[in-house]
């Protein structure tokens, strides 16, 4: 267990993109409300994803983390939530038969709804506001009412968080997950989208496989690993009042747990050494990612790895590199081979969506698909270079049909983002490009599997 450690010891260090609350008696009445709210999820439940990890870690699993940008009080629909649920299925299934290893999927759901923000205010007109800080803290509407950061937020979001974790466990154990159906859903959606044929093959096989498990008498209507799955919730731990408030004392083992989702990470803006963030992330006992951007040195990066996983424990800590399409090749080398060098175990992922961010002519902001393709690609190039394992992705998608991110084989135009341009964030990949992603990322897993094997030959 961390040392000089308690729930609120963040206080006490520099603490950069929290709001500041100017009513201090309505900050205070809502973080003890909160205190009272039952945790969200069981410490047991983080150990267990900790250990998935680990596997991860050691090559014998692939992570895949995805989800809105910022959740929504206005999104939040039960038809959203399954929606981004089945499709992280989906892509779970083709990726899993490519890889041949299981998929750990883990949602940017059920708590993902603090953003950091390049700028603290937002001028329009003639009229300069506090920006937009996520749903959790202040509302999108431009207007000063909405922009003042308002600590009730919290409590509705916490609500949010638990129903859309109810939701989510009753998918994932309650016969939606079931394996064939999954499939099948991917046949209807193949069978609409101009990319098809092209993937028609891994599709066929994976009919193929279920058919031939069936005719042995493996039925995923009765078996339990086919019927339902592992589900787990994710989120940046940003606004820290909402994470303390949350943290608990494990009632087994005494060890710290914040209850408020099984994996957190530290953003980008907020991994510096001595940050608050830092400080609060090193006393929890949760599976811990970190966002490692072009501006984190080596040295850094190893000061806080100390810092964080003292103990070296395997699946205790993600990092996750958004380096951008054109910079993934020169800048994560660095820093994978001094991850490896010092032996600390860790899952490296990718999210090839935060350092691929354009400004379109149209004026939206968006993030074309063959960068994002491109930076993944990258990504596995260089562990393939130095030796280590291409352990998952990180990514911002919706199981709906929106248009925020162009390209992609159904090729969004520029002209078309202003159609369906429905984040309160960045950008997201919408259900078809998800999917298509999740084949070409198929096609480099089993490129993995087939070099692995050639290798143990
Ligand atoms: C995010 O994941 O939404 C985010 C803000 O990312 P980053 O910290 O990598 O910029
Ligand atoms: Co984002």
């Amino acid at each position: 267990m961390a040392t000089n450690w308690a729930p609120d010891s963040w206080q006490g260090y520099e603490a950069r993109h929290l709001p500041e609350y100017l009513d201090t008696a309505a900050l205070e009445t809502a973080t003890a409300t909160l205190e009272t709210h039952p945790p969200l999820v069981f410490a047991g439940e983080a150990r267990a994803l900790k250990a998935d990890l680990a596997d991860v870690a050691e090559g014998r699993a692939f992570l895949l983390q995805g989800g809105d940008c910022a959740e929504s009080f206005a999104e939040f629909h039960p038809n959203n939530i399954r929606d981004t649920f089945r499709v992280l299925l989906q892509m779970a299934v083709v990726m899993t038969f490519a890889s041949k290893k299981p998929v750990v999927k883990v949602g940017r759901m059920a708590g993902q709804f603090a953003k950091p923000r390049s700028s603290n205010t937002e001028t329009q007109g003639s009229v300069t506001l506090p920006s937009y800080f996520g749903d959790n803290i202040n509302g999108i509407e431009f207007d000063a009412d909405s922009r003042t950061n308002d600590p009730q937020r919290m409590v509705r979001a916490y609500s949010q968080a638990a129903a859309t974790l109810n939701l989510l466990r009753a998918f994932a154990t309650g016969g939606y997950a079931n394996l064939r159906q999954v499939h099948q859903w991917t046949l209807d959606f193949m069978g609409r989208s101009p990319w098809a044929d092209r993937f028609s093959d891994i599709a066929d096989r994976i009919g193929e496989a279920l058919d031939f498990m069936e005719a042995c008498g493996v039925d995923p209507q009765v078996l339990p690993q086919l019927q339902r799955t592992s589900f787990y919730t994710s989120h940046e731990a940003l606004l820290l009042p909402y994470e303390q408030a949350l943290t608990r004392r494990d009632s087994l083992t005494g060890d710290w747990y914040d209850t408020s989702a099984h994996m957190v990470w530290i953003g980008d803006r907020t991994r510096f050494e001595n940050s608050a963030h830092i400080e609060f992330a090193r006393g929890i006992g949760n599976p811990l990612g970190m966002k490692c951007g072009p501006s984190l040195e080596t040295d850094a990066l190893l000061k806080l790895l100390d810092t964080l996983n003292p103990a070296r424990e395997p699946g205790r800590i993600t990092l996750i590199s958004r380096f951008g399409h054109d910079k993934v090749e020169d800048g994560l080398p660095r820093l994978v081979r001094a991850v490896k060098a010092e032996g600390h175990p860790v899952v490296w992922s990718c999210d090839p969506m935060h350092g691929n961010v354009v400004k379109s002519e149209s004026g939206y902001k968006t993030r074309p698909f063959d960068r994002i393709l491109r930076e993944v690609k990258g990504f596995f190039a260089v562990h393939r270079a130095e030796g280590t394992h291409p352990g998952g992705i990180h990514i911002e998608m919706t199981g709906q049909d929106v248009t925020e991110c162009v390209g992609g084989a159904v090729a969004i135009t520029d002209e078309a983002l202003k159609d369906r341009y429905h984040t309160h964030c960045d950008p997201r990949l919408n259900a078809a490009q998800s999917l298509e992603l999740a084949f070409l990322i198929a096609e480099m897993l089993n490129e993995e599997h087939g070099v692995r094997q050639a290798n143990a030959a």
